[in-house]
């Protein structure tokens, strides 16, 4: 929008928060707070974006730069209230013209669409204030939108200085306001901070206009979600909740089924593709992708990762990991960044991956962890494998080829290399290196000692089992039958 000055207020303590990390940085929807309403912000294309910061101002200003590069921060020393951030703000953009509006930086679940909504008819009814109110069924915490009688916007009254009548006004103010920059760098020399927060509040804007005989006008948003800030961490999980159901709501429109919308997680930038289902106790994170016709749960978390279309994810813990097209993970694997799973290829249960490049159909079914590994196309892991990638002081890689296969419960102690088409025997210690096509065999030659029950174990149920007697029959004076020693006893 032309001659659009956003200034975006993030300077608070957030004490009720009672919290290390600052009130807007707080993640919601797998973004900050303010991260969502400089997302909002941004959709109105503003010519200028000035954010202000204060309390913990390295991290805040940080992450607000890192996500609009251009915006302006300016430094708020002292917390002394809403219309002195808006001053500090106009100071560090130096003469402003046009339109200002301030929004805060706890209000995630605003968006672009009524931000510019709100802009377009502040500026059609060229006024010198205009309020962005909701109508909410408990609006403790809030300024309120005091009104005349014939309607119009008299006052926006704080809850602390507000009278018991009041106090019962449910039309309160979102903390957004637009303004004609003339007016607004007029009426902030004239805010005092006589009230019962002793603070400058930009709230007075609204008395200030009035007794000047300026128009000012709310513009009452439907979507009352919208207007709610998160003071607290209760306020924060209401706001994430609502939050949510918005995301899951869009996903379900978008053609993905959700079987329990009440236990699936979605983040704000997840991405889901036609036909995906989500079954419950599912929670998609961060930047997940889920292709077409995936079915991914129950009981799943996925941070970052990307799941290929028509692949099935079930009970699983992944972070980074990518899994291709039509492949199977789960029940109970646990896939740590740098895992690639190959077109059509599995991974099983009780099977953890990390760094592992597996390729197309090849299969990890069952009880193994594959660390810093590739394995080719086709190949089959046998249960029970480990690859034993660190030597107590460094990481080392596993190669094994394609069409592979290699026997249960083997351990591949790296750096080793598997050829294409080779095999391993059950229990194998693979320490050399396996050529292409060849058969590896690390243990010994099996001996069978003959009758060794009826002489080690006589008048125990193993050695009558042994001898083909029914097991509860005992043939020898049980003094003489002791057990050997290092024998366990049940
Ligand atoms: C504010 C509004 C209230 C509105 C509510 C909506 C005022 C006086 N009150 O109250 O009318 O209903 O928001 O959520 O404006 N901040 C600074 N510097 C300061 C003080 C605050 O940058 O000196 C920032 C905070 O970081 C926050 C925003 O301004 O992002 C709002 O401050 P907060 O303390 O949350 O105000 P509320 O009490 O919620
Ligand atoms: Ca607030």
């Amino acid at each position: 929008m032309e001659n659009l000055t956003v200034i975006v207020l993030a300077a608070g303590g957030g004490t009720r928060m009672r919290s290390k990390t600052m009130k807007v940085l707080h993640p919601v929807g797998g973004r900050s707070m303010v991260g969502h309403v400089l997302t909002a912000v941004r959709a109105m294309e503003p010519q200028r974006i000035v954010a202000v910061v204060g309390n913990q101002r390295e991290q805040v200003g940080a992450h607000i730069q890192e996500l609009v590069p251009h915006a302006l921060l300016a430094v708020q020393e002292k917390q002394e209230g809403t219309a002195h951030a808006v001053r500090v703000a106009l100071e560090a953009a130096g003469p402003t013209t046009g339109t200002v509006i301030v929004a805060a930086g706890d209000t995630p679940l605003l968006e672009g669409e009524s931000l510019r909504a709100f802009a377009a008819e502040h500026e059609a009814a060229q006024r010198a204030v205009s309020i962005l109110t909701g109508l909410l069924a408990e609006p403790f915490g809030y300024g309120r939108i005091v009104r005349t009688a014939e309607g119009d916007v008299e006052a926006i009254v704080e809850e602390k200085d507000a009278t018991d009548e009041q106090r019962a006004i449910r039309e309160i103010s979102s903390g957004i306001l637009a303004f004609d920059a003339e007016f607004l760098t007029e009426a902030l020399g004239r805010i005092g901070n006589d009230n019962a927060k002793g603070e400058y509040y930009l709230t007075d804007t609204v008395r200030i206009a009035r007794e000047a005989g300026l128009t000012v006008g709310a513009h009452t948003i439907t979507d009352v979600t919208q207007t709610e800030g998160a003071n607290d961490r209760v306020q924060l999980a209401h706001l994430g909740r609502l939050l949510n159901d918005r995301i899951v709501t869009r996903w379900m429109r978008e053609g993905v089924t959700v079987m329990d919308p009440a236990t699936t997680w979605i983040d704000a930038d997840v991405v889901l593709g036609q036909d995906a289902t989500i079954l419950p106790g599912t929670q998609l994170l961060g930047a997940t992708v889920v292709g077409e016709d995936a079915v991914v749960g129950p009981d799943t978390t996925l941070k970052d990762c990307e799941v290929g279309a028509g692949a099935r994810v079930v009970r699983t813990h992944a972070e980074l990991a990518v899994i291709g097209e039509g492949a199977t993970v789960g029940p109970f694997s646990f896939l740590r960044p740098g895992t690639r799973l190959g077109a059509e290829g599995k991974i099983g249960t009780f099977v953890e991956t990390k760094n592992a490049v597996i390729g197309v159909g090849a299969k990890v079914p069952h009880l193994s962890y594959v660390g810093d590994a590739e394995i080719g196309e086709g190949t089959n892991i046998g249960a029970g494998t480990i690859f034993a990638n660190y030597d107590g002081v460094a990481k080392h890689r596993t190669t094994v080829g394609r069409h592979a296969r290699t026997g249960s419960n083997n351990t591949f102690v790296a750096p080793v290399t598997i050829g294409d088409g080779a095999g391993t025997a059950g229990g194998t210690v693979v320490r050399r290196d396996v050529p292409p096509g060849a058969l590896a065999v690390s243990s010994g030659p099996q001996r069978n000692i003959e009758d060794w029950a009826e002489r080690k174990r006589p008048g125990t149920p193993q050695a009558a089992a042994a001898a083909g007697r029914p097991a509860g029959e005992r043939q020898v004076d049980p003094g003489v039958g002791t057990p050997p020693s290092g024998e366990t006893q049940s």
